[in-house]
């Protein structure tokens, strides 16, 4: 559970995201919010004519909140006003791209709440994400 005031606002902010959603290639529109600091950043996808350039909603988000110089999320929340309500789970979730970024900056007790279907902790998501040791990493000169 996540305070229903905080689940208002992010609901909000992704249903509105999903409606500035670039996807004519698609036509599926994706909105995600992220709650940092207190603050919610909201994204679209954003696809291009190069399919492989496409962002997820996810990862704008997420990555407005970085820039904003926010480092810690404290939810995720997305909704997939396209998809369809007898759909498979599986057109709702978001990708492994993005569980990987929002690893990046989400405890594994994150709430991921896909809207209409459930909430996930992040470590349902992805259980073991990538990540650097920097410690055990080769000197540069090593490298060289
Ligand atoms: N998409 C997202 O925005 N988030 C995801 O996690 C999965 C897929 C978008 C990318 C593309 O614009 C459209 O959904 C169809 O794949």
């Amino acid at each position: 559970m996540i305070d229903p005031a905080v689940h208002e606002r992010l609901l909000l902010a992704a249903r509105a995201a999903a409606e500035n959603a670039y996807c004519p290639y698609s036509r599926f529109r994706v909105g995600a919010a992220v709650l940092a600091d207190g603050q919610v950043f909201s994204g679209c996808n954003i696809e291009n004519a190069s399919y492989g350039l496409t962002i997820c909603a996810e990862r704008v988000a997420v990555f407005k909140a970085i820039s904003a110089r926010c480092r810690r999320l404290e939810a995720v929340l997305l909704v997939c006003p396209d998809a369809a309500s007898d759909g498979a789970l599986a057109t709702q979730m978001p990708c492994g791209a993005c569980r990987q970024v929002i690893a990046e900056f989400g405890a594994p007790d994150l709430p991921v709440i896909v809207q209409g279907v459930k909430l996930f902790r992040l470590s349902e998501l992805l259980p073991n994400p990538f990540e650097l040791d920097q410690a055990s990493r080769p000197a540069k000169s090593e490298l060289a």
